[in-house]
C-alpha cells in the first residue's frame, strides 16, 4: 500500500503541473458516460496510468476516462478505480478540482474497498488517505506530502451541498433540502464533489447529496471511481454514506461505469435522508 500511496502522490504532483500550464481545450473524444473529454482529462488519465502501472501490487486499473479496465499485472493483488480529474469543467473558471482513487481487492464492489484516497487541487494541494481505520490529511509542501492530522466528523454539521438539477428533483427531496435550510444550514456547493466533500470533512459535518432525478434516475456519480471511495472515507471518519436507504458500500455495480444516487454526511443529516427516503 505504501507504493500505491507514493505513486498517487507522484501523479498528483504531475497533475498539479498539468493543471497550472496546460491549455484546457476539448478533445474530439467522449468518455464512457457520454461526456466530451478535455485534453486535460486525457492527460491526467495517462499520468495516473503511467505511475500506477509500475507498482507491482496493482492488478487492474479502471478509469472514468476509459471504457474498459486494464490488466497491468496478473500477480498484483489490488484493483484501482480512479477519476483522474473530477470537476474538470471547473478548471477554466479556476475553481478547485480533484483526483479520486478506490483501492479494491478481488473485484470492484463496495465491500471490497481496502483503502481510498483523493487529492484536492485548490489554492493548496491536499491529499486524504483512508486506510486501516484512519482518515489522514496531508499537505503538499516543497514537493513532499506532509502529514497534517486525522479527520473525524462531528455528529452534526452546518453545510448543505445539494447536487443535481433542482428542476428535476423529486418533491420529497426538495422538501428535505429546504428543511435543512430552514434549520439554519448554509449552502456550500461548487459543483466539484472533491472540494465540496472535502469542505464537509474539514468543517466537521454537513450533507452532500446527488440524488436520483427525473432526468438521471440512477444519479450521475459513478460508483467505482467517485461514490465508493468517498463512502469509505465518510464511514471511516465517523459519518455515513447511503443511496437514500442503504449503505453505498453494500452495492455491487454490474458495469464499471455504473452510477448511483448518493448522500454523504455526518450522522444527523444521514438520518434525515433515511427518514425522508424510507417511505418512497
Ligand atoms: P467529472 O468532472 O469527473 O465528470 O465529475 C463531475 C461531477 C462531480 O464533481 C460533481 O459533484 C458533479 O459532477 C456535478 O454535476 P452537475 O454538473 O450535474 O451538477
Ligand atoms: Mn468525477
Ligand atoms: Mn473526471
Amino acid at each position: 500500500m505504501t507504493e500505491i500511496l507514493s505513486a498517487i502522490q507522484k501523479s498528483a504532483i504531475r497533475i498539479k503541473k498539468a493543471i497550472d500550464v496546460k491549455d484546457i481545450g476539448y478533445s474530439q473524444e467522449q468518455n464512457s458516460s457520454g461526456e466530451t473529454q478535455l485534453q486535460l482529462d486525457i492527460q491526467c488519465d495517462l499520468i495516473i496510468e503511467e505511475e500506477l502501472s509500475h507498482v507491482f501490487s496493482v492488478h487492474t486499473l479502471a478509469s472514468e476516462e476509459k471504457e474498459d479496465a486494464l490488466l497491468v499485472n496478473k500477480e498484483g493483488k489490488y484493483l484501482i478505480g480512479f477519476d483522474p480529474l473530477d470537476g474538470s469543467s471547473l478548471v477554466d473558471v479556476n475553481l478547485s478540482v480533484g483526483s479520486i482513487f478506490g483501492i479494491y481487492s478481488g473485484s470492484f464492489s463496495g465491500k471490497n474497498l481496502i483503502a481510498s484516497c483523493y487529492v484536492v487541487y485548490g489554492p493548496r494541494v491536499e491529499l486524504v488517505f483512508a486506510y486501516e481505520g484512519k482518515v489522514k490529511l496531508y499537505l503538499l509542501q516543497s514537493g513532499e506530502f506532509e502529514y497534517v492530522k486525522e479527520l473525524r466528523l462531528e455528529e452534526k454539521g452546518k453545510i448543505n451541498a445539494p447536487g443535481g438539477t433542482q428542476q428535476n428533483w423529486e418533491p420529497y427531496h426538495k422538501t428535505m433540502v429546504d428543511g435543512l435550510f430552514q434549520e439554519g444550514y448554509r449552502l456550500r456547493y461548487s459543483g466539484g464533489m472533491v472540494p465540496d466533500l472535502h469542505q464537509i470533512l474539514l468543517k466537521g459535518g454537513g450533507l452532500f447529496s446527488y440524488p436520483c432525478t427525473s432526468d438521471k434516475p440512477e444519479g450521475k456519480l459513478r460508483q467505482v471511481f467517485e461514490v465508493f471511495p468517498f463512502a469509505f472515507i465518510f464511514e471511516l471518519a465517523g459519518g455515513g454514506a447511503i443511496d437514500g436507504k442503504e449503505n453505498l458500500l453494500l452495492q455491487t455495480p454490474k458495469h464499471v461505469h455504473d452510477t448511483s444516487p448518493c448522500f454523504f454526511g455526518s450522522n444527523y443529516e444521514i438520518e434525515r435522508v433515511k427518514s425522508t427516503y424510507a417511505s418512497v
